[in-house]
């Protein structure tokens, strides 16, 4: 086994991308007349790779395995370590430990981890809580290890608290809203549990969760997809709760665009950071549950309702973010050469960008070779910052053609010193400084240069780093991170982020024991030792979204 699983290595630094047998191919979707029949038989076919995937196992290219089920028995030896065919680094014991810790439950039941174990903290504020963003890397390495009921817990308790009613002062939320995070209290004298639940009305700045329910979802499809159980998935109560959250983000409204519009700090960074409008990384994690879901939704009457419009969504959306979000060094160039004022269809300008508004640092910052999606992009608005999420979840869920793929990972080997520097990875880069700072933010003395949401640096997208590597077929770049990573990560005792230029300092307000620092850690070491696991995060490349070939005439002869 282990000879297998080092060619599997091996065989992915020669290979760019996961050949994914059930995603649906969005090309047969869009075809009308046979939409019904095929759409039947695709599912079909889903069903029936996803329940016969153990034969796979053991093949040479056993990271083309659809589902890579972590068979394991005892609960306290992590699998992959046990299995590996290295001596396992000692930090991943410590981890396991760590995040074992981290478990909450409720009445007997592991439902999430807690989002920091830093009781010398002096303000514990809500980092006490289980937050769904901080969960998903805590559960794709409970998925990895082979212990998949955390995550079925996890998905069904947070799924009860979307069904509570939920207020902001006088206002309702939408029905779909997930919570940001939920805390289970513990009564010890009557002896029960409670929740209570976080859907932006407590958060500081009452910040809008917009990645929650995407997260859900994605995590829904790891679940399925590791386990191979369609149950949970097509249970009504899930097949409810996904229409709720896409009917949130598929309602027709005064758009113009199909990116999807929010207020700023509605993801990740969850403070005042300019990234409201359309960040990228909530329209990388969008795209990515738009595909999530067309796997996942069943076809009955009111699940085709939904693929239908998703699939219309899908289409425009990967158009608009391929063509307008996409900066290289020849699209730079473009930028720069920009004439202002077009009016009608021919504008070559289209969001009317004054090319004097392009920030200096990006001149120097683009490589001759290399690319990435900028941060947001609306009328006369090109927030040039380079973000880390939503680069990776790009290239995971196939937003970024394979040529993009290729020319973020370009990118960032070309700019190591910057984006990954000594503490793997900035969040986004640069940070902003002086009057912008304090326009942009606020003044957030929190979100100072060079730290926190503002240019620091953040050990839990070493896991997103790494799969992407992986999906690109660039494993030493994510063992170089690994590396680095391993060098502080531990003894700093799992801090939240690191502050400076190059990630040097232990964050300025940083957690200890931050349970997404350890879980991303243990699930890039996962992945990079068993490289099958991916297929829980990534998505093929789609047919109909590839960019148009022209075809000669003799094509139909
Ligand atoms: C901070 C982060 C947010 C995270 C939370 C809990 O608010 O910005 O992304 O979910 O802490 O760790």
């Amino acid at each position: 086994m282990d000879g297998v699983r080092e060619g599997g290595l091996r065989n992915v630094s020669s290979h760019c991308s996961i050949p994914e047998m059930d995603d649906f191919e969005l090309s047969r979707l869009m075809d009308k007349p046979r939409l019904n029949i095929e759409r039947q038989r695709s599912f079909d076919e889903r069903s029936l790779s996803e329940l016969s995937i153990g034969l796979n196992r053991g093949g040479g290219d056993n990271y083309e395995s659809v589902y890579s089920p972590g068979a394991r028995s005892g609960l306290d030896t992590p699998a992959s370590s046990a299995r590996n065919s290295f001596e396992p680094h000692p930090m991943v014991a410590e981890a396991w430990d760590a995040l074992r810790r981290s478990l909450v439950y409720f009445r007997s039941q592991p439902v999430g981890t807690i989002a920091a174990y830093d009781h010398a903290s002096e303000e514990v504020l809500n980092y006490d809580q289980v937050f769904v963003r901080d969960f998903v890397p805590s559960a794709l390495a409970f998925l990895m290890n082979g212990e998949p009921d955390i995550v079925k817990n996890f998905l069904l308790k947070t799924l009860q608290l979307q069904g509570w009613e939920k207020r902001i002062d006088r206002f309702k939320l939408g029905e779909g809203a997930m919570p940001a995070s939920f805390k289970v209290l513990h009564d010890p004298v009557r002896k029960i549990d409670t929740i209570i639940a976080d859907f932006g009305e407590s958060a500081i700045g009452r910040v809008a969760p917009v990645d929650s329910g995407f997260w859900w979802i994605i995590l829904l499809r790891a679940y399925t997809k590791s386990t191979g159980d369609m149950s949970l998935a097509e249970s009504p109560e899930c097949q409810k709760g996904m229409r709720l959250i896409l009917t949130l983000c598929l309602s027709d409204g005064f758009d113009t665009f199909p990116t999807l519009l929010c207020a700023d700090g509605c993801s990740m960074i969850d403070r005042r950071m300019g990234i409201y409008g359309y960040p990228i990384e909530i329209q990388a994690l969008f795209f990515m549950v738009l595909r999530c879901a067309l796997a996942l939704l069943k076809h009955d009457a009111e699940g085709k309702e939904f693929i239908e419009r998703i699939v219309k969504r899908l289409h425009a959306l990967s158009y608009h973010m391929r063509s307008y979000f996409w900066l290289d060094f020849r699209q730079l160039n473009d930028i720069y050469r920009y004439k202002t004022e077009e009016y009608s269809h021919t504008a070559v300008n289209k969001f009317n960008v004054i090319p004097d508004s392009i920030p200096d640092w990006v001149f120097d910052f683009m490589p001759t070779r290399g690319g990435y999606f900028i941060g947001n992009v609306s009328p006369a608005r090109m927030d040039f910052r380079w973000f880390a999420l939503g680069n990776c979840v790009a290239i995971l869920s196939s937003l970024a053609t394979p040529e993009q793929s290729m020319a973020i990972m370009d990118l960032i080997e070309a700019r190591w010193e910057e984006l990954v520097g000594e503490m793997p990875l900035k969040i986004c880069y640069p940070a902003i400084e002086s009057h912008e700072w304090r326009i942009v933010t606020g003044c957030d003395p929190k979100n100072t240069r060079w730290s926190y949401h503002n240019g620091g640096s953040w050990p839990v997208l070493l896991w997103l780093l790494t799969a992407a590597c992986i999906k690109t077929g660039r494993p030493q770049i994510a063992r170089r991170a690994i590396d680095l990573a391993e060098s502080r990560l531990a003894k700093d005792n799992w801090p939240e982020y690191y502050d400076g230029k190059l990630g040097r300092y232990i964050g300025k307000q940083a957690r200890k024991l931050q349970t997404w620092s350890i879980a991303g850690y243990l699930v890039a070491k996962m992945m990079l030792e068993d490289p099958s696991h991916l297929g829980m995060i990534s998505l093929e490349e789609d047919k109909l979204m590839k960019p148009l070939i022209k075809r000669s005439s003799s094509w139909t002869c």
